[in-house]
């Protein structure tokens, strides 16, 4: 991976009552070129179980075959290495080109469909694409139709899970589009669905954009880097312990794209209080973030780290005894500029109403000044209860 993004910190302070989640708020721009070039993967891609089905049951020598790469997998779906490409983990964005080719043929049907090259676009919002060669030669020849990478399935996309750098996709949803429908010669409406798709890719050995790599070109410390400084970023918080405890459903919160003079938006993950102690008496979750940093010095003061906090008692599903309630209450809101450069309450349980389990949260926005120079930043924020 070309960048780091840094930062993920947490802390689990034992003993007494006062527990605290760090969390790392991480900017980074396009400059800091997270984009890296694919050098592994697969894809894994059944097209559509019914056709397999189908073609299966005919007379071809072998119905379905796989070469230039490509392998069947025990499920009968197709693996596609890795060819090349691009993705950026912190974006979620991919165009990643996989090979190898499948060839499903009927000659009793007198058809022969080959399918190759996969390439999986991810757009970053929730859409995406397959395109693919697809050729179909059927009776006998006088019906060719011959697709190179075009656009055969509309992807439903999700943020990739991202271990080590890699990034991979599960189960997306395809659903064929028009040419694709028209390389099955019209035996399937645009908008059939598709088998679900998987995919990987890692980076290649040797990355261009390593940003610790001289002659990366998108050093953001390079002068000749023009740079559009936008931001993403990365929140995680895991804790636990205790009798009065404090856990993290999630370990990352990507903000929205921002550029200077602008606001990344995002929510914390959702922490959970429990208190099991038995006592009833309150407790208060308090956080504060230190000053954005980045490499070279360039700051945003903590103060512009605003908040929304909400909260919510969770329901265990089990009926409280006579006389017992549990209630909570969302820290009021803090704005950019004021904000969590001093400690602010997220949320609160008074005393005699406190026993069992609350869910708090916030909508975050980090107001970037105008002035904020591009580059990665990053602060903790701690999350102490008592
Ligand atoms: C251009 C040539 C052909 C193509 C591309 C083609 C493609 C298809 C496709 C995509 C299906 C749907 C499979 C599914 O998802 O359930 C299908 C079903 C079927 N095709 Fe073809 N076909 C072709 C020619 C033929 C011919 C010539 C025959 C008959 C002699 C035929 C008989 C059938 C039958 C009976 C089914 C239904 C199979 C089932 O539901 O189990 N096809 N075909």
């Amino acid at each position: 991976m070309g960048t780091s993004h840094g930062s993920y910190r947490a802390a689990l302070w034992a003993g007494a009552l006062a527990l605290g989640a760090a969390t790392a708020l991480v900017g980074t721009s396009p400059a800091m070129a997270a984009t890296v070039q694919v050098g592994g993967g697969s894809l894994d891609w059944g097209f559509k179980a019914s056709f397999r089905a189908y073609v299966a049951t005919g007379n071809g020598t072998p119905p379905i075959a796989t070469k230039d790469g490509a392998t069947r997998n025990a499920d009968g779906t197709f693996d596609f290495p890795a060819a090349g490409g691009t993705y950026d983990a912190t974006a979620g964005t991919a165009t990643v080109n996989y090979g190898g080719t499948v060839v499903f043929s009927y000659p009793l049907h007198m058809f022969e469909i080959t399918l190759a090259n996969p390439t999986l676009v991810v757009d970053g919002d929730g859409t995406g694409s397959l395109l693919a060669d697809v050729d179909l030669v059927a009776n006998g020849g006088s019906t060719e139709q011959h697709l190179d990478q075009a656009e055969i399935a509309t992807v439903v996309t999700t943020a990739p899970t991202v271990t080590d750098g890699a990034v991979s996709f599960s189960n997306l949803a395809s659903t064929l589009t028009s040419a694709g429908a028209g390389a099955f010669a019209g035996f399937y409406a645009a908008g059939s669905a598709l088998d679900p798709i998987t995919a990987s890719a890692s980076a290649s050995a040797t990355d261009p954009t390593d940003p610790t790599d001289p002659t990366d070109p998108t050093d953001p410390t390079d002068p000749a880097d023009p740079g559009n400084g936008s931001a993403s970023q990365k929140i995680t918080a895991a804790v636990t312990g205790g009798a009065l405890t404090l856990t993290s459903a999630g370990s990352a919160v990507p903000l929205s794209a921002a550029t200077p003079g602008q606001t990344a938006t995002g929510n914390l993950n959702a922490v959970t209080v429990s208190d099991l102690r038995g006592t009833n008496s309150g407790w208060d979750l308090v956080g504060q973030v230190t000053d954005f940093t980045a490499t070279g010095g360039a700051t945003i003061p903590a103060a512009n780290l605003g908040w929304t906090p909400t909260a919510a008692v969770a329901n265990s599903g089990l009926v409280n005894a006579k006389g017992v309630t549990s209630a909570v209450a969302p820290g009021g809101p803090v704005a950019p500029g004021t904000g969590l450069g001093a400690s602010h309450t997220l949320c609160k349980a008074e005393t005699g109403s406190s026993l069992g389990s609350s869910t708090c949260g916030a909508a975050l926005s980090l107001g970037i000044p105008e002035s904020s120079t591009a580059g990665e930043y990053s602060a903790v924020l701690t999350l102490t209860l008592a």
